[in-house]
């Protein structure tokens, strides 16, 4: 980085996308450090491609004006193109093709010079190495994903956009994913990910949470959890699933979340009186021992809070 270097990798302002009558993106303010790994978090239909779209030069928005790596992105764009990376989220690889040579494809597509050292760079980089003369078609979903990001990197791009790059990884595979993402970081690449899953946002430097086109909230992790108003209590009863149903009746559905093992309550207020009735409710009920613990929020639970706040929750079976 030299001096003229900006700060920020991307500055975004009033980005605005529509398809026919559904605008897909709503006036859209973003701005992504260099250096940064920045997660655009939301529910299917957000808006999350379409923004990376439009931020990789591919679409043309309809207002709004954007700044990649200092360069106007209308302007500019083979600029900016030339020092970018994009994974799509419905990548293609040659399936009929091997893993070496799917890399050196993309990386005459991008008229790189000396590819095959930074080939093998980036094969011991993905831990690909012991397999690059397998089919792409051959491949785990795991495996797929890392030489898909591999391509990605082969022109060794300053800011990288991955659209929901775990997705269809396993569970064992995306701790690697994620490691090998942090090395990206510390080779000094921006990434701007978008990712279905609010737990994996939660290893982002910041986040935004996109909804219907719009940032609803945009901060570091804990920043935004910070900022769910009132208290947030879990419920321990003997069978939670009971719990749950008949808690539910009469409360509002953003402030009893179910997830899996744990009964999460939010009292947008902080009365801990809330926390005290539901557990008395589930004792006379029969479904006690019951208790309450207050809690911090997790990004999932800031995000259904504003759902609710925003008169959405309906869309929170979406997340
Ligand atoms: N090429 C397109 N033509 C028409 N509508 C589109 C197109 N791409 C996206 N959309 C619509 O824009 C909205 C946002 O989509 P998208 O950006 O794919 O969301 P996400 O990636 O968060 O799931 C959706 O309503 C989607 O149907
Ligand atoms: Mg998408």
């Amino acid at each position: 980085m030299n001096e003229t270097t900006p700060a920020l990798a991307i500055a975004a302002h009033g980005l605005v996308k529509r398809f026919g009558a559904n605008t897909a993106v709503a006036g859209l303010d973003l701005d992504v450090r260099r250096g940064e790994m920045f997660g655009l978090v939301g529910p299917d239909g957000a808006g999350k491609s379409t923004v990376i779209r439009l931020l990789c030069g591919l679409l043309k928005p309809d207002d709004g004006a954007a700044r990649v790596l200092g360069f106007d992105l209308l302007g500019a764009s083979a600029e900016v193109k030339r020092r970018i990376g994009y994974l799509s989220q419905n990548f293609t690889l040659y399936g009929d093709l091997t893993i070496d040579e799917n890399i050196e494809f993309f990386a005459e597509l991008h008229g790189v010079g000396g590819w095959q050292a930074r080939r093998d760079e980036l094969l011991a980089f993905t831990r690909l190495t012991p397999f690059r003369r397998r089919l792409a078609g051959a491949l785990s979903g795991g495996m797929k994903k890392k030489l898909a990001l591999a391509c990605t990197l082969v022109h060794t791009p300053e800011l990288i956009f991955l659209d929901e790059p775990s997705t269809g990884v396993d569970p064992v595979s995306r701790g690697e994913f994620w490691s090998i993402l942090s090395g990206i970081l510390a080779q000094g690449v921006t990434i701007l990910m978008t990712t279905p899953y609010l737990d994996e946002a939660e290893r982002c430097h910041r986040v935004a949470l996109l909804y219907r086109g719009r940032v609803m909230r945009a901060g570091t992790p804990a920043e935004i959890r910070a900022g769910l108003p009132g208290r947030l209590y879990r419920l321990e009863a003997p069978s939670l699933p009971a719990a749950y149903r008949v808690l539910a009746a009469g409360r509002p559905v953003e402030q009893l979340v179910l997830y899996g093992d744990r009964l999460h309550l939010w009292s947008p207020t902080g009365a801990e009186a809330e926390a005290r009735a539901a557990v008395a409710q589930l004792d006379t009920a029969g479904l006690g021992p019951a208790r309450f613990q207050e809690i911090t929020p997790t990004l999932e639970d800031v995000f259904i809070g504003l759902l609710g706040a925003e008169g959405a929750s309906d869309e929170k079976a979406k997340i």
